[in-house]
């Protein structure tokens, strides 16, 4: 598939409740996203399931363990994603292909706070089997959708894709490409 609708899966978290229903999910929460923009990049922030319990449990804000609950998505321009977590950090780097409009390629390297590998040994857990839940998720669920996106563009099924008023992350992924090669911004429909 293109390189960008490889990096589209990451940049919306309304997908997961459903795509993700037996995997990510359980771990993450849907339907909630922030984002912030700073020139070409971007960062996107998602609540992971602690988030429920801290709501519950604590009601001042201000001493919430901020990387415990939350999942960070930074878009580096053009494409390097860094996902940050409390276990450490994710980079995916997404490069096209071929020079095929239609392939891409995903580096994915990671990296895990000191502590964890302790935290996981004592827990009866291996980072290794986090690691391979995340690849599972992207390559078997987020790219399997992403590749019949990708078929039914080069069939000519569908010519186009809208992006919902709350997909901001996306809005502006795309946008800023579309800057970078002198097109113009994406249209945008009165509803
Ligand atoms: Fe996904």
């Amino acid at each position: 598939m293109n390189w960008k609708l490889a990096i589209d899966s990451y940049g919306e978290i309304y997908h997961l409740n459903i795509l993700h229903a037996k995997t990510a999910a359980k771990e993450a929460l849907g339907n909630l996203q922030v984002i912030d923009t700073f020139n070409n990049n971007l960062r996107m922030v998602v609540a992971n399931q602690k988030f429920k319990l801290m709501r519950l449990f604590m009601p001042n804000m201000g001493i919430w363990p901020y990387r415990q609950i939350t999942e960070t998505t930074y878009f580096f321009y053009p494409n390097v994603l860094m996902l940050v977590d409390t276990f450490g950090v994710d980079v995916v780097r997404i490069f096209p292909l071929e020079d095929s409009p239609t392939k891409s390629r995903t580096i994915h390297t990671w990296y895990i706070h000191p502590n964890v590998q302790q935290h996981f040994e004592t827990h009866g857990m291996s980072y290794e089997d986090r690691l391979r839940a995340f690849r599972d998720a992207v390559a078997k669920e987020d790219y399997v959708m992403g590749e019949d996106v990708q078929l039914n563009a080069d069939i000519g099924i569908q010519s186009e894709i809208f992006l919902g008023r709350n997909e901001g992350a996306l809005q502006h992924f795309h946008n800023v490409r579309r800057s970078g090669i002198g097109r113009d911004l994406l249209p945008v429909e009165d509803v």
